[in-house]
């Protein structure tokens, strides 16, 4: 062996001719393609070149030091940090030069990928002449560039479709996910999966006894034929382009320019692909969009890595052992996703058919992930045996968290968390899911409020990734570093919040879905004011956002913060007559849309003749910047009443709610963050305009004028 000195990669060459490049950045708990290992794995590489031409070394193995992770990507940091394109593209050209020379040593090379392996670790492992992963569940492959706005320029959207075909490449490139070494293999990336144990042993073994190329797995014959001739691959790539279309509303442009690299470039050398990858994603690191997703993305790891209270000292307690009291929508939803993640769940109801139906929905999304291969059928098996239920409170007793999701009355809420109080053992954390009632009044019952909060999931519980997490003034802090702990190991993102009417993100969704009534009374049409939402990126409109909630449900949650805030909520005349109507959305079948068998089938005309007098008998185009503006401002002006309250502490924790409670669009960045491109002097202009001619709802906050006086921008005034 002949060991070096500088931190990462390690070289080091054996005595069976295998040389090992062991990636192990001693400075974090993963290895990242910084500048500097960069500059290391390109003098390494003239190394290697000398000893390869002494015949001393006869194959190249790329390696990691890590536990569980072989290379999680470039340096986003350093990406962030990029505003000018001429710099941006050097910096690719740089990277790319390297991975080339990989590509071009005179001996064969594997990348010996165990663990995380993303962007830059993909595109290493592409410009070797093999790939061996092992079958651990850790091992993922993907290319996670389109989500932060860029594309993989560092040979990936060239070498991937040369490697495993145009359409499986597609998948990859334009989706961002993250793909097991089963499939890795099955698209022909990976030449041969091997047993975690033992990894390196297994590693050298292929290496010094190298499989041909021509072994990897193939794609089928209709897959192969689309991909191999232009017609085909131009089917492809139109198709391509359509689906990101729809999907996208062409709010992103990375998808696109990927498709469009493509287009100009599979078929051509790698040279060609390379030069298309590194002008394209200079243009696309320093664009606005790419800036948002970045932002989000940091957003997002700041979660992952916090405990949710201040004080670091605190630690959070595990939580193995759960009960869920109620066993409905709520309970049963929480219940299924607690145990996909290893928790054993005790549910317990009134009503058996309640504890049947809340197995049976637990069992439906089980098959389902079956079905979609998320799950193989003995894991969904062992999961829905770590479920059970009954009708009293056998099994509580050793519970870590309770999560109580009883029907939404104060003084049910309160009976059964006093007598679940009884039964469990101090410090094991007690929590609600209300989404309308004050954490701190149910407090009021309890004999130990500090262990005590509010973990409020959305519906349906195993799509939505937000959880407020509601601090009572009583709560303790290990209560919410567990509540927060326990999130995030459900795979949620936490947002910690202070009690008060509709917590955050259904207080700044109120006025915003009311506003929505207050444009159709102004003679909007349901299309338009819909459309506006959508164009300006939300997932769906607030009138169609009504339906999927239930008009019910929307009716109450409306009364609630009317009542807790005052009249700038008051319903508008719209929607109390659409409360009035019978109508109940989706699940009746009818509401500003009509439904069949859940599925949605356009506006119902019928809808204007039961709101009555409330809207104009004839409709008049009101234009999306309107109908933008008044939806918009209206949550910014909650999003600041609360930030004013201390709802939140920082700008970034409104932004992250609003965009995985809501699906604010992630390419703007986030609402706050969205208002501060304007300055909050614009902000408060429009905010002022829009008062004098809707009337005192629009008032500004006053938070909102007097950042607009002092300069300031919401993420200045409240950072993280
Ligand atoms: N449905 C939503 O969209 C949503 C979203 C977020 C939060 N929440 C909140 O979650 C809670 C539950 O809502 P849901 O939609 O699941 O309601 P649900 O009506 O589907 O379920 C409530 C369950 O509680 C049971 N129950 C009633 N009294 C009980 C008692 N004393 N002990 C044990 N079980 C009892 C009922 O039998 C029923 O099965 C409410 O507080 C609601 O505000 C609901």
């Amino acid at each position: 062996m002949t060991p070096q000195t500088a931190p990462t990669p390690r070289f080091s060459v054996a005595d069976d001719g295998v040389g090992w490049v062991t990636f192990d950045d001693p400075g974090r708990p993963v290895n990242v393609l910084t500048e500097e290992v960069m500059s290391r794995v390109d003098a390494i590489l003239d190394e290697v070149t000398t000893l390869a031409r002494s015949a001393r070394l006869k194959v190249l193995v790329f390696e990691s030091g890590k536990a569980d992770s072989f290379i999680a990507g470039a340096d986003v940091e350093a990406i962030a940090a990029i505003e000018d394109p001429t710099e941006a593209e050097a910096k690719i050209r740089l990277g790319q030069s390297i991975f080339q020379r990989v590509a071009d040593l005179p001996v064969p090379t594997v990348a010996a990928i165990h663990g995380v392996c993303v962007g830059g670790g993909v595109e290493l492992s592409l410009a070797c002449t093999h790939r061996v992963l092992s079958d651990s569940d850790r091992t993922r492959v993907g290319l996670p560039e389109v989500m932060l706005g860029i594309l993989p320029a560092w040979g990936g959207t060239t070498r991937l479709p040369r490697l495993v075909g145009l359409s499986a490449a597609l998948d990859l490139l334009l989706t961002g996910k993250q793909i097991p070494s089963r499939k890795a293999l099955r698209m022909g990336f990976a030449d041969r999966v091997v047993p975690a144990e033992l990894f390196r042993d297994q590693v050298r073994i292929f290496a010094v006894d190298l499989p041909s190329p021509a072994r990897r797995a193939k794609p089928g014959m209709i897959t192969r034929l689309l991909d191999s001739t232009p017609p085909g691959r131009r089917l492809v790539l139109t198709l391509a382009r359509r689906k990101v279309v729809a999907t996208t509303g062409g709010h992103y442009p990375a998808p696109l320019r990927i498709l469009d690299v493509l287009r100009r470039t599979v078929g051509k050398s790698v040279g060609a692909g390379l030069e298309a990858e590194a002008r394209t994603a200079a243009e696309l690191v320093v664009s606005p969009v790419s800036k948002n997703l970045i932002h989000v993305f940091h957003m997002r790891e700041a979660t992952r890595k916090g405990s949710g209270v201040s004080d670091p000292s605190v630690r959070p307690r595990p939580v193995d052992e759960m009960g869920v009291l109620g066993a409905g929508v709520m309970g049963g939803g929480i219940a299924q996703i607690a145990a996909y993640k290893g928790i054993r769940v005790r549910m317990k109801d009134i009503r058996h058919d309640a504890i049947t139906g809340g197995l049976q929905h637990a069992r439906a999304l089980f098959d389902k992930a079956v079905r979609r291969k998320k799950l193989r059928p003995l894991e969904a098996d062992q999961a829905m045996e770590r479920i059970s239920g009954s009708l009293d409170y056998s099994g509580f007793r050793t519970a870590d968290l309770v999560v109580e999701a009883v029907v939404e009355r104060m003084e049910v809420k309160k009976a059964v968390l006093r007598e679940v109080e009884d039964l469990t053992r101090p410090g094991s954390v007690l929590s609600t899911n209300t989404s309308s009632l004050s954490v701190d009044g149910m407090a009021e019952a309890l004999r130990r409020p500090e262990d005590f909060c509010g973990i409020h999931f959305f519906n349906p519980v195993d799509r939505m990734p937000l959880v407020e997490i509601v601090r009572g003034t009583r709560s303790s802090d290990a209560t919410v570093a567990t509540a927060y702990a326990f999130a995030l190991k459900l795979g949620k993102v936490p947002v910690v919040v202070g009690d008060g009417p509709g917590f955050l993100v259904n207080r700044i969704l109120g006025p915003y879905l009311n506003e929505s009534g207050h444009l159709l009374a102004d003679g909007g049409s349901i299309e338009e004011v819909d459309g506006a939402a959508k164009a300006f990126g939300m997932p769906m409109g607030p009138l169609r956002l009504i339906d999927e909630v239930g008009i019910d449900v929307s009716k109450h949650a409306g009364a609630v913060l009317h009542a807790a805030l005052g009249d700038r909520l008051a319903p508008s005349p719209v929607l109390i007559a659409l409360g009035d109507s019978g109508r109940l959305g989706r699940k009746g079948g009818s509401g500003f849309y009509r439904y069949e068998k859940g599925r949605e089938k356009g506006v119902d005309p019928s809808v204007y003749a039961a709101l009555g007098a409330t809207v104009p008998s004839a409709r008049r185009t009101l234009g999306h910047r309107e109908i933008r503006r008044r939806l918009v401002t209206m949550m910014i002006n909650e999003a600041a009443r609360a930030l004013e309250e201390g709802v939140v502490s920082s700008a970034a924790a409104v932004d992250l709610a609003m965009i995985m409670g809501t699906g604010f669009p992630p390419f703007r960045g986030g609402l706050l963050r969205f208002a501060d491109t304007f300055h909050l002097r614009a902000v408060l202009d429009r905010t002022l305009e829009l008062e004098a001619s809707h009337g005192p709802r629009f008032a500004p906050p006053a938070l909102l004028v007097d950042l607009a006086d002092r300069d300031k921008g919401f993420y200045e005034a409240f950072p993280e």
